[in-house]
C-alpha cells in the first residue's frame, strides 16, 4: 500500500498536493479526480451524527436526524467498556448510511474543573477511565470501517479563551493527567485520526506542536492515522504541517493556506518531502475509511427503533443512583405517584454546540412512566425562569406533592448554563429549582430529585431529600431510562466518573481555573479530582466511583498472586464478589493502588484507579473477580529520565465500590528494577544515602571514621532525648563531617570525591 501511495502521490503536482493538506468545504476532503482519489466526509460526534443537512459548505444546523444517545459526561458512569464498543459500532451504522467516513470524537479531556462548559463532551476527571471509555468507543466506530476522531489533543480543558489560552503544565501533570486517555487510545485502538487542540501548551499552539504531534504522538505511541486541526485551529499553516499537522479543517475559502503550503516548497522554506509524507498519511486514511473496500457490511438503513432502544439501554445502565435512604426506590406502582417539574416534560438530554444532534425521537420520562403506571404532574417552575420563583406553579407542585405517596422532581441545569464555547461561572442550580424541592421535600417526606446537568452542581438540600438519582445528560432516550430505574425494571447500576463537591471552592483548580488572561497554569498538578480530594481527605457531597444499586454487594477473600514483585512481573488479583440482596444486579469493582506510606521522596495522591470489571450477579450468586497488574499500575511519570518509573515501595491493593469505599485491600512490596542515575553529593542527607545501593555501607564507613556518628545507622530513637540528637542525624549532610573534625581542612570537592568512590557510580 504505502509504495502506491508513494506512486501516487508522485503523480500528483505541487497544488494538488498542497490542496490535500486542508478540507474541500466545511466536512470533506478534496477529491483529486483526475487520480481517482475520493473525498471523504467527516462530520461530528461524539454522541451521534451531526450531519449538516444544508450543504457542506457550512457549519449552520439543522442537521439531519440521527440517534441522540447518551453524551459522554453519562455513558462514562456505564464503567462498561462493551456497552461503549456498542455505542461506536451503532454510531458506526448510522454515520455509513449517511456516508460518512469519520465521526469527530470521542472526546477525552480530562474535567479538571466543574466550570468547563465541555465537560457534558468528555468522560470523567480520571485519565485511565477516560482512556478505556475511548478506546472501547473507537474500536466500536471503526468495526464498521468507520473512522474517528480523538480529540481535543491536548490540554485542552477550559472554553475562556479556548482560542488563545496557553495551558501551563509541568511535564509530571501532562504525562500522568493529561495524556493518559490520548495515549491509550492510540496505542489500543489507533484511531483514523486525532483532533489537534485550539489552546497553546506550555507556549506552543498545539496545532504548532512537533513534541506533540510528531514527538510524542507518533514517535512515541506509534500514531498511524492523520493529525486534522479544530476546525480553525491553525496558527501558522506551514509551521504546523512541519510539525505534523496534515489536515486542516474546515477548508478556507481563497487564498487559502494551501497557496503558502505550496509557495514554501517552491521556496525552499519547507522541504517537498515533508509535504510528500504529509499526503501520503492522508491518502491512507482516505483510502482506508472512504476507497472503495472501505465498507465491511454495508448498512442501508438504519433501524431506529432499534437504536433507540440501545440508546435507552446504555443511558439506564450508566444513570447513577447517589442516594436511595429506605428503599424509597424503586417506585411502588400502587402509590399514588407525582412527578414534579418541567424536565419531566421537556427534558435536557444533551449539551449545546457541535455535538448537538438533531435527534429522531425524543422520550420524555412523563411518557415512559405509563409504560407502568398513572402519575400527576405538576410543572412547579419555568425552566427559563432560572433564578426567579413563579409563585404559582411553586404552589401548585407543593400542593400535588402533599397530596402524594412519593413524588419525584424532575431538575437541573437549563441549556444555555453550559455548553461549547464559554464555561460556567459558578456551580449552583437555579434558586427557583433550590427552592422548589425543599419545599416539595418539606410537603412529602418521600421525595426523589432526578438531576440532568452536564456537570456537577452544588445540592443545597441534599440533606433533605431521601433519595437522588443522577441521569446526567442521558440522550433522546432518557426519559425511558429513567423510568425503567424509578420503576425498578432496571436495577441500577452506573457509578460517578467524576467526584460531586459540596461547593466549587472545593475544586483543586478553583484558585488558578480561568488563569491571567491568556496564560493558565495548572498549577494543583496531578491533583485532579479525587487524587485531589481524596489526599486531603476533604469531604465531598458525593465520591468519584460512587452509585448505589437496588441490591448490596459483598466483596471478600482478596489475593495477591506475590506479596513481593519486581517491575516487571504481573501481579494478579483476584477476589469473590457476592450478590447479598434479593434481585440481580452489576457491580462495578474499581481497583485502586497507592502508597502504602508517604514519605519525602515522591509527592504521591492517596491512590489512582488502575483497572475496574464490571459483573453481573444473580440474588445470592459469588463471582470471582480477576486482575492482571503490571508496571503501569505502580509508576508515576519521572522527568529525571523521561520515562514511567516505579518507586521500590510496598503498595496498597484496593479494591473498592467507590474511591471512599474501599472493601478489601492487600499489600505488595514492588521493587524497581530500573535504577534512577543519582549522585550524591555533600550536601545530601544521610537519609538519602541511607536509600542509595552502597549507601549502607557507606554509612557503616562513616561511623567508623567518626564516632560520633556511630548511630549513623540506626534507626532514629523516639525516646532519646538527647536534644533530638539522634532523630536529626538522618537529616545531616556529609559536609557537615568537617563540624566533627576529622575533615577539617577539607573542600566540599575533596569530599565529593571520597564520595563519588565510595558511593556514586
Ligand atoms: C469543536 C470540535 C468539533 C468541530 C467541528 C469545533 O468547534 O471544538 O469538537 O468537532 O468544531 O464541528
Amino acid at each position: 500500500m504505502s509504495k502506491e501511495l508513494k506512486e501516487l502521490v508522485s503523480k500528483m503536482t505541487l497544488e494538488e498536493k498542497a490542496g490535500l493538506c486542508s478540507g474541500l468545504n466545511f466536512w470533506e476532503t478534496k477529491p483529486v479526480e483526475r487520480l481517482g482519489i475520493p473525498k471523504i466526509m467527516m462530520t461530528d460526534g461524539p454522541h451521534g451524527l451531526r450531519k449538516v443537512a444544508t450543504g457542506p459548505s457550512t457549519g449552520d444546523r439543522p442537521s439531519r436526524e440521527a440517534t441522540c444517545y447518551p453524551p459522554a459526561v453519562l455513558s462514562a458512569c456505564s464503567f462498561d467498556r462493551d456497552l461503549l464498543k456498542e455505542l461506536g459500532a451503532a454510531i458506526g451504522d448510522e454515520a455509513e448510511v449517511e456516508n460518512v467516513r469519520i465521526v469527530l470524537g470521542p472526546g477525552v479531556n480530562i474535567k479538571r474543573s466543574p466550570l468547563c462548559g465541555r465537560n457534558f463532551e468528555y468522560f470523567s476527571e480520571d485519565p485511565y477511565l477516560a482512556g478505556e471509555m475511548a478506546s472501547s468507543f473507537i474500536d466500536g466506530v471503526q468495526s464498521k470501517g468507520i473512522g474517528t476522531s480523538l480529540k481535543h489533543y491536548a490540554a485542552n480543558n477550559q472554553e475562556t479563551r479556548r482560542w488563545s489560552s496557553d495551558s501551563q503544565i509541568d511535564e509530571r501533570t501532562l504525562r500522568e493527567i493529561y495524556l493518559p486517555a490520548f495515549r491509550k487510545a492510540v496505542e489500543e485502538s489507533q484511531p483514523a485520526t486525532v483532533m489537534c487542540a485550539y489552546n497553546r501548551l506550555n507556549g506552543e499552539y498545539a496545532s504548532e506542536s512537533a513534541r506533540l504531534l510528531t514527538e510524542i504522538l507518533r514517535n512515541e505511541w506509534g500514531f498511524e492515522g492523520i493529525v486534522v486541526s479544530d476546525w480553525g485551529a491553525v496558527n501558522e499553516r506551514v509551521k504546523g504541517l512541519i510539525a505534523g499537522l496534515e489536515l486542516e479543517m474546515p477548508g478556507v475559502a481563497e487564498p487559502s493556506n494551501d497557496e503558502y503550503i505550496a509557495a514554501a516548497v517552491r521556496s525552499g522554506e519547507m522541504k517537498e518531502e515533508v509535504l510528500d509524507l504529509a499526503v501520503e498519511r492522508i491518502l491512507r486514511i482516505v483510502f482506508k475509511y472512504g476507497g472503495d473496500d472501505a465498507k465491511t457490511v454495508p448498512v442501508k438503513e438504519i433501524d431506529v427503533n432499534a437504536h433507540d432502544a440501545l440508546s435507552r439501554k446504555i443511558a439506564a445502565e450508566s444513570m447513577v443512583l447517589l442516594k436511595n435512604d429506605k428503599n424509597i426506590l424503586p417506585l411502588d406502582k400502587k402509590a399514588k405517584i407525582a412527578f414534579i417539574g418541567e424536565m419531566a416534560e421537556k427534558p435536557r438530554y444533551q449539551g449545546a454546540g457541535s455535538s448537538q444532534v438533531n435527534p429522531f425521537m425524543v422520550t420524555t420520562v412523563l411518557d415512559a412512566a405509563k409504560e407502568y403506571t398513572d402519575v400527576t404532574y405538576a410543572q412547579g417552575y419555568n425552566t427559563a425562569d432560572c433564578d426567579e420563583i413563579n409563585e404559582t406553579l411553586h404552589a401548585q407542585a407543593v400542593k400535588t406533592a402533599s397530596a402524594a405517596d412519593v413524588c419525584v422532581i424532575f431538575a437541573g441545569l437549563p441549556h444555555h448554563y453550559e455548553a461549547e464555547g464559554y464555561d460556567r461561572t459558578h456551580m449552583r442550580m437555579p434558586e427557583g429549582q433550590n427552592q422548589l424541592i425543599k419545599a416539595v421535600a418539606a410537603a412529602n417526606p418521600k421525595t426523589v430529585v432526578v438531576l440532568h446537568n452536564g456537570s456537577p452542581v452544588e445540592m443545597p438540600w441534599s440533606g433533605d431529600v431521601p433519595c437522588i438519582l443522577e441521569a446526567y445528560l442521558g440522550g433522546q432516550a432518557s426519559g425511558g431510562a429513567i423510568a425503567d430505574i424509578l420503576f425498578g425494571k432496571t436495577n441500577p447500576c452506573g457509578k460517578l466518573a467524576e467526584t460531586l463537591p459540596i461547593k466549587l471552592s472545593d475544586n483543586p483548580s478553583y484558585l488558578y481555573y480561568f488563569g491571567e488572561r491568556d496564560v493558565t497554569e495548572y498549577r494543583e498538578g496531578i491533583f485532579v479530582g479525587y487524587r485531589y480530594y481524596d489526599t486531603k481527605e476533604m469531604e465531598v457531597r458525593f465520591p468519584f466511583g460512587h452509585g448505589l444499586s437496588y441490591t448490596t454487594f459483598e466483596y471478600s477473600n482478596i489475593k495477591l498472586s506475590s506479596t513481593d514483585i519486581k517491575d516487571t512481573d504481573t501481579l494478579t488479583v483476584t477476589a469473590d464478589i457476592k450478590n447479598t440482596g434479593k434481585v440481580a444486579g452489576k457491580e462495578i469493582v474499581q481497583l485502586y493502588v497507592g502508597p502504602k506510606e508517604k514519605d519525602d521522596r515522591l509527592i504521591q495522591a492517596d491512590k489512582q484507579l488502575r483497572d475496574f470489571t464490571k459483573i453481573s450477579l444473580q440474588p445470592g450468586e459469588t463471582k470471582q473477580v480477576t486482575f492482571k497488574l503490571g508496571k503501569a499500575a505502580f509508576s508515576y511519570y519521572n522527568v529525571q529520565i523521561s520515562d514511567w518509573h516505579v518507586q521500590t515501595d510496598t503498595y496498597v491493593i484496593k479494591l473498592a465500590r467507590s474511591s471512599r469505599d474501599i472493601a478489601q485491600t492487600a499489600d505488595v512490596k514492588v521493587t524497581s528494577t530500573v535504577d534512577v542515575p543519582y549522585r550524591a553529593t555533600a550536601n545530601t542527607t544521610f537519609r538519602d544515602i541511607r536509600r542509595m545501593k552502597r549507601g549502607n555501607d557507606f554509612l557503616k564507613e562513616v561511623a567508623e571514621k567518626f564516632p560520633a556518628y556511630h548511630n549513623i545507622n540506626d534507626e532514629p530513637d523516639e525516646n532519646n532525648s538527647n536534644y533530638g540528637h539522634l532523630r536529626c542525624v538522618p537529616e545531616f549532610v556529609p559536609r557537615q563531617l568537617r563540624l566533627m573534625g576529622t575533615m577539617q581542612g577539607t573542600t566540599t570537592d575533596d569530599i565529593q570525591k571520597w564520595m563519588d568512590e565510595k558511593l556514586n557510580g
